[in-house]
């Protein structure tokens, strides 16, 4: 199999794709032949050695954090039945925050409880003709570890409920188009979000009030619409240039959320503010809260780009610009035979 390692710290030119040998299974672990990777901007912190995880790092490394594909076995003790993943179904998921093995790779070896099925299964029955077409993967490898973040944000960190107000920084980012309609889902009265004025449209229809931080000056706008009040609730994907600000437009008993890992909270803790980082973990549940979102239409992963393998420093140099619109997704399909409705790579999906 082929799998994309990076020899060193670097630029994208040290994402090479390399043959190496199938992984085995440990104990409590699926294997996966996976079709689409999500790209995360901790992807491109990790391979230049920014991020403050990149110490866990064994080189050669595989980067990548999140994936969808199909099972095609697994270790002796894990029952695929029980877990209504047997042999052939599709799935994603993603690795946990301790598992540095990365899913920049055609096959992985993946603890079971990482994993759900890419359909919300009421009867617990796997239905694996339900994806007859490969292509079909593509939104599933883009929807756990952005999901998973939004899902921890809005419910975990933010605690939005029913009547709050709510802007979020960055509405089209891979993470923000799932905070808008997780939300609104949780009760949200009203959600403003930034990004620039060419997101605007998608920021609309993801179910916000789009302020275009590019030709509007996202206080004044804020300011009005709250009559001076603020937001409940803060959620920002961006920090750099929004997170003292938004300190000013809090309401009484408002609480901020900040994406990067690396993000200093002390302003707002020093001002008695509630302030939080995600911290990422993956469970059945919440994957299976995403699933349904998916399938139902609530959740709607927009995709940027499709990448080949070849083209990995490509996505990784659009991720750093800071400016994805939806996600980037990586396709690990290759050549191989037994890849279902393999098809040419497209920019929609
Ligand atoms: N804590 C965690 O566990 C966790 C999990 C996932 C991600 N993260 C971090 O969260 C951040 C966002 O991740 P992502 O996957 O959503 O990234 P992304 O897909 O690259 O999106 C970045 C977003 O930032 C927006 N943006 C850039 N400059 C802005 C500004 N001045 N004001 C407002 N918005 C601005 C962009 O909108 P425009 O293009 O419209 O400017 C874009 O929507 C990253 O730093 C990532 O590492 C943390």
């Amino acid at each position: 199999m082929k799998q994309i390692e990076i020899s060193d710290f670097g630029g994208p030119e040290q994402l090479q794709v390399r043959e190496a040998a199938e992984p085995a299974v440990g104990p409590g672990e699926v294997l996966v032949r996976v079709a689409f990777a999500g790209l995360n901007p901790l992807d491109h912190k990790l391979r230049d050695g920014s991020s403050g995880k990149a110490s866990h790092l064994t080189m050669p490394a595989v980067l990548g954090r999140e994936l969808s594909g199909t099972v095609i076995g697994a270790a002796e003790d894990v029952d695929l039945e029980a877990l209504a993943m047997p042999v052939g179904t599709a799935v994603f998921g993603m690795r946990a925050m301790d598992d540095w093995r990365g899913t920049y790779s055609e096959v992985v070896a993946i603890p079971a409880g990482c994993l759900a099925p890419v359909r919300a299964l009421p009867t617990g029955v796997p239905d694996t003709a339900a994806v007859p077409d490969a292509d079909a993967l593509a939104p599933w490898g883009g929807l756990a570890l952005a999901g998973l973040t939004a899902l921890i944000a809005v419910r975990d960190c933010a605690r939005v409920s029913r009547g709050d107000t709510v802007l979020i920084h960055g509405g089209a980012g891979g993470v923000g188009q799932m905070l808008i309609p997780l939300a609104r889902e949780a009760g949200a009265a009203q959600i403003w979000a930034t990004g620039r004025a060419e997101n605007a449209a998608r920021i609309r229809e993801l179910g916000a009030e789009a302020i275009a931080y590019d030709e509007q000056d996202w206080e004044v706008v804020l300011d009005e619409a709250t009559a001076g009040r603020g937001a409940d609730v803060i959620l920002d994907t961006h920090y750099f240039a929004t997170f003292a600000p938004s300190l000013e437009h809090l309401a009484d008993g408002g609480r901020i959320v900040v994406l990067p890992t690396l993000a200093d909270l002390s302003p707002a803790k020093d001002r008695g503010i509630e302030a939080h980082i995600p911290q990422l973990e993956v469970s059945r549940e919440r994957l299976d809260h995403l699933a349904a979102g998916l399938e139902s239409g609530a959740i709607d992963v927009e995709i940027a780009q499709i990448l080949p393998m070849d083209q990995i420093a490509d996505g990784h140099r659009i991720l750093e610009s800071g400016h994805s619109r939806g996600k980037l997704l990586l396709d690990l399909r290759g050549e191989n035979p037994q890849a279902p409705g393999k098809r040419a790579a497209r920019s929609e999906a």
